[in-house]
């Protein structure tokens, strides 16, 4: 690929101004006299944290830190490489890209990936109109027979593929597309002979798969007759690539939702659309691709996966649960009983039971108790003790302290169990099995580290707390800041007594302190740090320092044997992450007032942590209580745990406005 000419560049940059191109993609508002914000696009939020300066011609977001000129915009968004990014925004500016001698391959391949685009949207145009021709008739008797009526296959530009293996390519030769076009385009196949070319589809249904910007860019064919495979789709080309697109992405995202579903095949996501739900994807005969997770990950809050019920099904619907995890995009599962999948299940029951069936969404402990029950009420059957046991299993492996009692408890009912039995052999092989997996244990409330063995800290949650740190560098000031939590805030919500009281807790209210972070390193640099800022005189030299003396102090107490290769490699990870959030925020420019509201923004989602790691605490203790016979003492802790995490939610949903 050739040098773009810096002069190319420069032209670029300055044609596209940041605030219309990302317009296009963010809806952004003004909130600061320099800044504009909205909500991010490359992770899911509810309080917009993304920022645009106009001023500066470059955006950046709070939350996830991505940031960068114009360019890098485009490149992040549309997922193209730097050169491509360029050309797109000259595409889009109209102005020419000064091409040196070494552009030519690059001009060639843009050149045929233009052709190749052109010849698919041509092929779209021509399988839709004779799907509604005479020569579609039984095509659309086919799937009028699946209830996809005329609404439908345009909503979605179903087409047909007439049985003869030319029918296509003289259509579009007619309309001026050379065959070089249709083979780049995967359209048609040379001859094993090679000296003709043959339609790729033929006699099918065809669902077009199309991205956003409503380029055609591929075709998946369903078989009308019996024989041969079900489904074709088109072979990777120059502008499609398997993993990359999804069936269903325009209407998706058209319909401005914030949950989508996620199902297995073409019909499904129509199944869906026949209940007049158009946020539905399907990825095209394959797993779901991290990537595809990430391009809908912009676009959604969280997804439903409604995958087929059989064994693949499942094992799939998993699988993209622990993909979705992954990026951080939270995910829940719908189980459909008595149908193989949603097409199947709209057409026996109906769109109003379909649809109530979308609304009952499991999370994943539930959806994989619910699956060992359809086992075991299938005639396959599955022995009661086995059931017990695998049910015990699942739950065991359930984070939420606060859901495996409620879940075990459904269960003990389910089986006429004592609650408190069951719950302690759930406890008893949670703990067992994470001494053999050696998973990091439940954190301790703050306080208890000391005494524990030093265990090393995610760099993510790291990440977080320096943060708060580092702005502390900036303004000082904001040591003093107390976030306020008045009772007029939840005056909508029903907050109970208990949970009222900790929300207005001294604890709550006051500023930030040492006692806010989770690990004994964050603790001793915060007290270091916010002694340092009392005084006024907090820098970022200082702070480096003090992450030095930190490493120091905690070592002489620390009684146990050093590693000092991870050692090392952990004081050089935080100098990085400290300079690299300094620069991010200098590079932001925020004003006071936004350092103000990102701070105590941070502050309470520190504070929300706490109380969740506090239950967990509160959850374990009352499970050693109870396994003492102390029932009352256990109890008072299970209603304290509660307490907290109902805190810990109320406080995240008065911060994020959900
Ligand atoms: P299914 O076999 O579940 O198809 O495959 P379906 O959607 O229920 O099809 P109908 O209802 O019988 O028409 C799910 C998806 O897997 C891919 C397709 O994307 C399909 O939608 N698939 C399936 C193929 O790519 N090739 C095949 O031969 C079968
Ligand atoms: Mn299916």
């Amino acid at each position: 690929m050739g040098l773009i000419s810096q002069y190319s560049i420069d032209a670029v940059i300055s044609a596209n101004d940041i605030v219309d191109v990302i317009s296009r993609y963010v809806r952004l508002e003004k909130k600061s006299s320099q800044n504009l914000f909205g909500l991010c696009p490359f992770h899911d939020e509810k309080t917009p944290s993304f920022s645009v300066s106009p001023g500066k011609q470059i955006f950046y977001c709070f939350g996830c830190h991505k940031g960068g000129n114009v360019i890098k915009f485009i490149q992040e968004i549309e997922h193209l490489s730097f050169p491509e990014a360029i050309h797109l925004l000259a595409e889009r500016a109209g102005i020419a890209i000064e091409e040196s001698e070494e552009d030519s391959e690059w001009r060639d391949k843009r050149e045929r990936e233009r052709a190749a685009a052109e010849a698919l949207l041509e092929a779209a145009r021509f399988y839709h109109s004779t799907l509604e021709s005479p020569a579609g008739l039984e095509a659309r008797r086919y799937l009028e027979k699946r209830g996809v009526d005329q609404v439908l296959r345009r909503r979605y530009g179903l087409g047909y593929a007439p049985e003869r293996g030319d029918a296509l390519q003289n259509a579009l030769r007619e309309r001026g597309i050379p065959a070089n076009a249709m083979l780049d385009a995967g359209l048609i196949a040379r001859s094993s002979r090679g000296e003709s070319y043959y339609d790729f589809f033929r006699h099918r249904v065809l669902f077009p798969i199309i991205d956003a910007r409503g380029k055609v860019l591929a075709f998946g064919g369903r078989a009308i007759r019996e024989g041969g495979p079900k489904y074709i789709n088109s072979p990777d080309t120059i502008v499609y690539q398997k993993g990359r697109h999804l069936f269903g992405w325009p209407q998706a995202v058209n319909a401005n939702q914030r949950t989508w579903f996620l199902v297995e095949g073409y019909m499904d996501v129509i199944a869906l659309a026949k209940a007049g739900i158009y946020q539905a994807v399907a990825p095209l005969g394959t797993a779901l691709t991290t990537y595809q997770a990430r391009s809908i990950s912009r676009h959604v809050d969280r997804v439903i996966i409604l995958m087929d019920s059989d064994r693949a099904g499942r094992e799939a619907a998993l699988r993209a649960q622990e993909i979705f995890e992954s990026i951080d995009v939270p995910s829940r599962f719908v189980l459909l009983k008595e149908a193989k999948d949603p097409d199947e299940y709209f057409s026996k029951f109906g769109c109003e039971r379909l649809t109530a069936a979308l609304s009952r969404s499991l999370d994943k402990t539930e959806y994989r108790l619910a699956l060992l029950k359809t086992d075991a009420d299938s005639v396959i059957g599955v022995p009661s003790s086995d059931y017990r046991n695998q049910a015990i299993n699942i739950l065991s492996k359930e984070n939420d302290g606060v859901k495996r009692e409620i879940y075990g408890g459904r269960l003990a009912k389910e089986l006429q169990l004592n609650a408190r039995v069951l719950q302690n052999e759930i406890e008893r092989r949670r703990a067992s099995s994470s001494e053999q997996e050696e998973t990091a244990p439940v954190p301790g409330p703050p306080g208890t580290a000391i005494n524990q063995p030093r265990k090393r800290v995610s760099t993510r949650l790291k990440g977080s707390e320096l943060f708060l740190l580092t702005l502390l560098t900036f303004d000082h000031t904001l040591a003093k800041l107390r976030p306020e939590l008045s009772e007029s805030k939840w005056s909508g919500y029903m907050v109970p007594d208990e949970v009222k009281a900790i929300l207005l807790s001294d604890e709550a209210a006051r500023p930030l302190s040492p006692d806010d972070f989770n690990s004994e390193f964050m603790r001793l640099l915060a007290e270091e740090v916010i002694g340092g800022a009392g005084e006024g005189e907090l820098t970022l030299a200082a702070l480096d320092a003090q992450i030095g003396n930190t490493r120091a102090r905690l070592a002489e107490k620390d009684s146990l044997p050093q590693d000092e290769t991870g050692q090392e490699k952990t004081d050089d990870e935080l100098h990085a992450m400290l300079m690299r959030l300094h620069l991010e925020i200098t590079d932001s420019r925020m004003t006071k007032e936004e350092m103000k509201e990102v701070f105590l923004h941070r502050l309470a989602l520190l504070r929300i942590m706490n109380w969740d790691t506090k239950a967990r605490y509160c959850i374990q203790e009352a499970h050693e209580l109870e396994l003492s016979g102390e029932e009352k003492k256990a109890k008072r802790r299970y209603a304290e745990a509660a307490s907290l995490t109902m805190a810990a939610q109320t406080y995240r949903m008065l911060i994020q406005g959900e």
